[in-house]
């Protein structure tokens, strides 16, 4: 019997966030080795089961199941399929990316979304590239009327450090209203994705808030807050920051960073709550830069070390203010 299996990771915003909600702004985003899995089997009808839930679906309409079925559904529109005629199988999906049932705020929706087409890509063996992917996640994601920038699943999609330059999402949408899949997919979304490769040595960490923000929710409130002049110094600290990860150059990657987290701080006093202010302020005196991840109000921060003795410094003051260490790793 035929059987895959295939997983995707987590994200985390290193700077730009906020901005990249504006068509041709610029974020870069770090993928995060915390996974998801799904097996998918050949089977007689089409079951759909997540860890999330206690039950198991079909493609009757179902709640919590929306998202694994709009991405079956875009598969089957992507196969000129209708779901009546694609072999059926049953899709298993583990991983849930939380602890105690709060989540960990790393992506999960946009995660399950890339881990569902993987999946079927896998069942199929259509041998989709991490491009098609990313185009036919963020297709679901619009068509379920998401307001994201996509960058997420950029990361997720080609599951690297990456430097996502947005799209048009409104015209993208539109042409998803009133031309067929084929027809959207072939043309130039006129989106951005460069996997960065850092050029020096340092660590990543991510911290853990234990305090779950809704994305969706906080783009709503801090839209309308977003400034031209925000924008445009937002995305050359983000550029700064790109061009000193690709040549190596520490003070300019932690200028850049101080920078757009101050920018975030600025825009809304939504996103850096007390424990993300803490996790800030944790690194005073170390040769460390942290700062808020994503949309802030809760979830994680990041920080970037380049003394592997004030990242255990690190740790040990997050530790003291409650903040859970979900992640340390070589950014290369
Ligand atoms: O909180 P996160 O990791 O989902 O990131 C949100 C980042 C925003 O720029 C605020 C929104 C987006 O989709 O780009
Ligand atoms: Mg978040």
């Amino acid at each position: 019997m035929k059987m895959t299996k295939v997983q995707t990771g987590g994200k985390l915003y290193i700077a730009g966030e906020y901005a990249v909600l504006t068509p041709g702004q610029t974020a870069i985003i770090k993928n995060i080795p915390i996974h998801m899995t799904a097996v998918v089997k050949e089977n007689s009808t089409i079951k759909l089961s997540s860890d999330m839930f206690d039950y198991s679906a079909t493609m009757s309409e179902d709640k919590n199941y929306a998202l694994i079925q709009a991405s079956v559904q875009t598969l089957a529109d992507y196969l000129g399929k209708s779901i009546d005629e694609l072999v059926p199988f049953s899709l298993e999906i583990t991983g849930k990316m939380e602890r105690d049932g709060k989540k960990f705020g790393i992506g999960s929706s946009g995660s399950v979304t890339v881990l569902t087409l993987k999946a079927l890509s896998a069942f199929y063996d259509l041998n989709l590239s991490a491009d098609l992917l990313f185009k036919l996640a963020s297709y679901t994601l619009l068509k379920l009327g998401d307001n994201g920038s996509m960058g997420d699943i950029a990361c997720i999609a080609y599951d690297d450090l990456v430097a996502f330059t947005s799209f048009d999402r409104q015209k993208v949408s539109t042409w998803i209203a009133t031309e067929d899949i084929k027809t959207v997919l072939a043309k130039d979304w006129e989106y951005q994705i460069e996997v960065i490769k850092p050029a020096l040595s340092c660590e990543f960490l991510v911290g853990w808030t234990k305090q779950p923000s809704i994305s969706k929710d906080m783009i709503n409130l801090v839209k309308s807050a977003i400034s031209e002049e925000f924008l445009t110094e937002t995305e050359q600290q983000v550029q700064t920051c790109k061009k000193a990860l690709l040549s190596g150059d520490k003070e300019k990657i932690k200028s850049a960073l101080q920078n757009v987290s101050d920018l975030l701080l600025s825009l809304s006093s939504a996103i850096y709550i007390d424990k993300l202010k803490d996790l800030k302020a944790a690194e005073e005196g170390l040769d460390v830069i942290a700062k808020s991840s994503g949309s802030g109000g809760g979830d994680c921060g990041i920080a970037i070390s380049f003394d592997s003795n004030d990242t255990k410094e690190l740790i040990t003051r997050w530790q003291n203010l409650g903040i859970e260490l979900l992640d340390l790793e070589k950014l290369s």
